[in-house]
Formats: structure tokens, sequence, C-alpha cells
């Protein structure tokens, strides 16, 4: 198939199909920016309400460098990934800072800032600027595997580099924005990764996997990460209405958000193998059910323990963790992790 064809057919598809979405209806930088970062890794389902809280509260980049770190996480909350929410509030400040609250205009320019990587990139620079660079995600990758039969895996880096430079090769130069967004499009709606509509697709005729019936073989992801199981246990601690909370710090998962103080285990471990290992006695009032949450790359199963008294040793512990004392009403705006909002939700907690 020629360049052009493939194109012009994903391209004329595109017109047809595409969704009315918000971010399409702008050539703002800080708003493709900002939609692109909240897409990554999200579906537009769940991201399209997040994009529009984001510019309701912050119509400009410089609104949202100017914002409190915890107020931009809090509007984060539910997302995840919150490397991505810091890394979007110090872009803002960089943007403001270094640019003069002005988006860099290229795509080389634009891949120097905080979480922005060359999907991201590309993504302004085609879209905003017209720039001919290809936006390569898992659509695009899915796309371009089963339509030019290509085996290489999507998840090394030399497979990357290969289906950038083929995305690089087919995109249309006159509307490289359009194209991107079509490539993408198409995947996400018609090349899907199970039951793609084969039967309707402009494609069908010059793809590869539709002709040799590999739909379900491409594209060829082979590296796995292994998924970590943590158990982590909660001390909820209370004075009258109020709780102990700590704002975790980095270097490991939820930096910045706040959570309680916690004993963390590399496997399930009941209360009294638990305060035995700790070394200290404490009742209990009530202890919580498992709480499951997964995350990229570990599984959490935590519970929550709601001590009767809090003896000395446990003070001294409380303490030297840093535990602050918050009202409900500080709760409820402080940025925290889905698992704990989803406890001190069930423990009537929050509304
Ligand atoms: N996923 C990532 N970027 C997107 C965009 N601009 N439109 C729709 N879905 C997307």
């Amino acid at each position: 198939m020629s360049k052009s064809a493939f194109a012009n057919r994903v391209m004329d598809w595109y017109d047809r199909h595409k969704r009315d979405l918000p971010w399409r209806h702008t050539r703002d930088p800080y708003k493709i920016w900002l939609s692109e970062i909240i897409l990554q890794q999200t579906r537009v389902a769940q991201g399209l309400p997040y994009y529009l809280a984001f510019v309701a509260r912050y119509a400009t980049v410089k609104e949202l460098a100017a914002a409190p770190q915890d107020e931009v996480l809090r509007l984060w909350q539910g997302l995840g990934y919150y490397s991505r929410a810091r890394n979007l509030h110090a872009c803002a400040k960089e943007v403001v800072n270094e640019y003069g609250g002005k988006f860099p205009g290229s795509y080389q320019e634009l891949l120097k800032l905080p979480g922005v990587g060359s999907y991201t990139a590309a993504a302004i620079a085609s879209f905003v600027y017209d720039e001919p660079v290809a936006v390569v995600d898992g659509n695009v990758f899915r796309v371009l595997a089963r339509v030019f039969g290509i085996e290489q895996d999507i998840a090394s880096p030399a497979g990357k580099k290969f289906f950038f430079e083929k995305a690089n090769a087919l995109i249309s130069e006159d509307k490289p924005g359009i194209f991107n967004q079509a490539v993408m499009e198409f995947g996400a709606l018609h090349c899907t990764p199970k039951n793609p509509a084969c039967n309707s697709c402009p494609l069908a005729q010059m793809c590869v996997a539709n002709q040799q019936n590999l739909q379900a073989h491409l594209p060829v992801k082979l590296a796995r990460t292994k998924v970590r199981t943590r158990y982590l246990y909660y001390f909820v601690i209370r004075k009258g209405t109020q709780l102990y909370l700590r704002k975790r710090s980095p270097g490991d998962i939820w930096n910045g958000l706040y959570d309680f103080y916690m004993w963390e285990e590399s496997k399930p471990t009941t209360m009294q193998q638990l305060f035995k290992k700790h070394n200290i006695t404490v009742r209990v009032d009530r202890v919580s059910d498992e709480y499951k949450h997964i995350l990229s790359h570990q599984k959490l199963v935590a519970r929550f323990i709601e001590p009767a008294e809090i003896n000395t040793v446990l003070q001294k512990q409380f303490k030297a963790a840093g535990l602050k004392l918050y009202s409900k009403k500080q709760i409820e705006q402080l940025p925290k992790p889905v698992l704990i909002s989803r406890f001190l939700q069930d423990a009537g907690y929050l509304q």
C-alpha cells in the first residue's frame, strides 16, 4: 500500500467517525498538553471529566502553575500515576518561569519540558503547530502492526523505534495533526484489541493481519513486568472526630498524597503476628476486611486497624512518623490514594 493510500483512508475514516471531544476544538497548546497528559494510560471516558475539571479550575497554564500542589493532586485523585500530576504541575511552572507562559513551538523544545516525552511532544507539535512528527501510542502500535504485518516487540526499545520510524514515514505532511489523531482514533474505535471491525474496514484489502488472520497475534508484546503484592496494615487513629494522617514522601508510591500510619509485610499476617513482630500489645477495636487495590506493577492488600487505645510505644512511633490531626472537612480536601478514600467512605468518615 502506498504511503498516501494509508493516510487518505484513515483520515477519511476519521472524518466520518471521529468522536466530538473538547480538545479537538482548540489549538491552545495548554489544553492540548493537558488533555494528552491526562489521556496517557487513561481511557477517554475516564479522562474526560478530569480534563473538564482542570480547564474549569485553571483556564491557563499560569493559573495551573500558581495553584497549590495539594489542590492539583486532589483534582487528579482517582487517575493514578501521581507522578504525572506532579510533573504536570512542574511543567506548568516551567512554562511560566522559563518560557513566559507560552509553550515552546517545536517538538525538540517541547521534549525538554518535565513529564513531556516523545508522545506528548509529538501530539502538541503536530496538533497545534502542524509539525510532521508522528504520535505513537498503544493504538498506533496496533494499527501499524496489523496493517503492515509488523512482528517487532512493542515493549522493546528497538521495536518502539521501528514503529516510530514507520509512523513518521507514513505521516501526512499536509495535515500531520489530523493524521495522528486519525490513526489513534481508528485504533481506539475500529481496529480494537478484541473483535476488530475487519468486515467494515477501509484498510481490509491491504491489511496483512486481515489477510493472514493474525489480528489476535498482532501487535507482539513480549516484556512482562512482574506484579509484586504488598500487604499494608494501616492504623486509623482518631481524636474526637479528627484523624491522624501523614503526607507520603518521595521514594515509594503516592509521593505527596496523604495516608495513615502503616506497617508493611510481604505476606498476609494476623494481628497477633503483626503485634508480636513489632513487639507491642495493642487492644484493637476493629479491623477492616481486606481492601485490594491494583497499581501498574503492584497489588496492594490493605487492612485498617482501629486501636482501642494508644499506648506509649505506639504513641512514640506515631510521633516519629510525622502524623498530624485533620478535621473531616480538611480530609475531604486532601489528596488521598483511592484506597484510603474507599476506606474512609466505607467507615463513614467521608460522605
Ligand atoms: N488518547 C490519547 N490522546 C487522545 C486524543 N487526543 N483523542 C482521543 N483519545 C486520545
